[in-house]
């Protein structure tokens, strides 16, 4: 189905909640849902209206579906106030306007929608229809049309047209016909199997001298803004960013940002924790791998642990040095997986792939290099060994971990990599070293002392 993606109850009564937060609905109003699916906000204005006592306006809902259509149309069989068209609302024949309209529009992209007559037909109708355009905005500028002066409108969609150059025409048309009230940034999970980042737009037909505009971030910060009126992105607004030429870079604040240890034979080093004989315990450090790491879960306590045949201040240990150590790493299936690595063409048989870095074990923050989402722990004692599947940060100073880390974590950082960082297959991220050290991090990330 075409764009059909069901919101969750408990987001449809908030919306509802926001629609008639200025005024309640009366039986003579008319309230539009385009796109209505099977229904999931009639049900909402339904019971707003019913746990107060409240007549319901005059409902249409309009669903391109037929199947959906009539799934919406035999829900609401009993309720004379809610019509059900099927038809594409974008080209539907326009009805009165409405006081409110609320709905979830479809996301579909430029690319899946259909042949270039259609995208052709989209283009010639609608001024928002520029670039990479995606269905949701077209929504947006038609709905706009269809509200009464005065009218409220509360939907949801991707965040995106906040900021991309696409809809540069739909932030403009919004500044010129209407009062934006607020912008809610609500959790990319809001949509269990569908990653997205999005957004509640409140807003009113309209204008008034001096719009002002409350924006909740995902973090819980709440501010109230002026948006730009050109069409600019209204991103930095939102953020408040720190402009580039005013911030530091990432790489300029840190003493690393690399990849964890390549050994180039983790099944010879790299062992069980519990596994390690007690003459190689002096040889072991505690070590994580990429696997390990879940998103939004606390850093694991360490399951293996890696041999280290250096030196603390990075040295490869003379062979004569290396005792129990170079007893199991010349036993024959250990040497023999040693020996058939590229790497001891110039190096020792039993020297690690990439030298051993002596900062490896100061605290420090790290992440998965190939991420969905990304995300950072902080290894605060700094006694874990990364394996190459993790990477790793260590800031100039120890006090800065906990601002640095919160603020890579938060929504700046993660719209500056999604921006700037290449994409790995099924939608991944490649976090590499050396496009995180130009990233601009505000001095607020490194204001230490926690
Ligand atoms: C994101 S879903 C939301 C469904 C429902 N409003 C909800 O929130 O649960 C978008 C809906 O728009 C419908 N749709 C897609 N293109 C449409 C169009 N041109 N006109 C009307 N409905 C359309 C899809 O079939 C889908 O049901």
């Amino acid at each position: 189905m075409k764009g059909h993606v069901p919101t969750p109850d408990a987001l449809v009564d908030e919306m509802v909640a926001r629609l008639f937060a200025d005024s309640p609905p009366s039986n003579r109003d008319r309230l539009l849902d385009p796109g209505c699916g099977g229904g999931a906000f009639i049900a909402g204005v339904l019971r707003w209206c019913q746990a107060r006592g409240i007549q319901t306006p005059q409902i249409t809902g309009v669903e391109l579906n037929p199947a959906l259509a009539n799934k919406a149309r035999k829900r609401f069989a009993d309720f004379a106030s809610v019509q059900i068209v099927h038809a594409n609302y974008l080209f539907s024949a326009a009805g009165r306007p409405f006081t409110f309209i609320i709905g979830n529009p479809p996301y579909v992209s430029l690319v899946n929608l259909g042949d270039k007559k259609q995208r052709d037909r989209y283009r010639a109708r609608f001024a928002t229809a520029r670039g990479r355009f995606d269905l949701y905005i077209l929504f947006f500028e038609r709905a706009l049309e269809d509200l009464a002066d005065d009218g409220r409108l509360v939907f949801i969609t991707p965040e995106k047209f906040l900021y991309v150059s696409t809809a540069e025409q739909l932030r403009r048309l919004l500044m010129s016909d209407a009062e934006v009230h607020a912008i809610d940034l609500v959790p990319e999970d809001t949509f269990a199997n569908f990653t997205t980042y999005p957004a509640i737009t409140t807003l009113h037909k309209g204008q008034s001298a001096d719009p002002q505009t409350t924006v909740r971030l995902r973090c819980g910060a709440r501010r109230i803004i002026s948006l730009p009126t050109e069409g600019q992105s209204w991103w930095p607004r939102l953020m408040e960013e720190v402009p580039e030429s005013e911030s530091a870079r990432l790489g300029d604040v840190c003493v690393r940002i690399s990849a964890g240890i390549a050994t180039g034979a983790d099944e010879v080093y790299v062992q069980d924790i519990n596994a390690i004989p007690a003459q190689l315990r002096v040889f072991a450090k505690p070590a994580i791998a990429g696997r390990d790491l879940a998103l939004d879960a606390p850093l694991p306590a360490p399951r293996r642990a890696i041999l280290i045949p250096y030196s603390e201040n990075g040295d490869l240990l003379p062979s004569e040095k290396l005792g129990p150590l170079g007893s199991y790493l010349s036993g024959s299936s250990n040497a023999a997986a040693l020996r058939r690595r590229s790497c001891i063409r110039r190096k020792p048989w039993y020297a690690f792939h990439d030298n051993y870095p002596t900062d490896i074990l100061r605290p420090k923050i790290v992440f998965k290099d190939i991420a969905k989402r990304p995300y950072f722990w902080i290894d605060r004692t700094g006694g874990l060994i990364p394996l190459h599947s993790v990477y790793y940060i260590v800031p100039e100073r120890d006090d800065q971990l906990d601002s640095l880390c919160e603020w890579l974590n938060g929504d700046q950082a993660r719209r500056w990599m999604l921006a700037n960082c290449q994409r790995a297959a099924n939608g991944y991220l490649r976090l590499q070293s050396s496009v995180l050290r130009r990233m601009p991090v505000p001095a607020s990330a490194l204001r230490g002392g926690s």
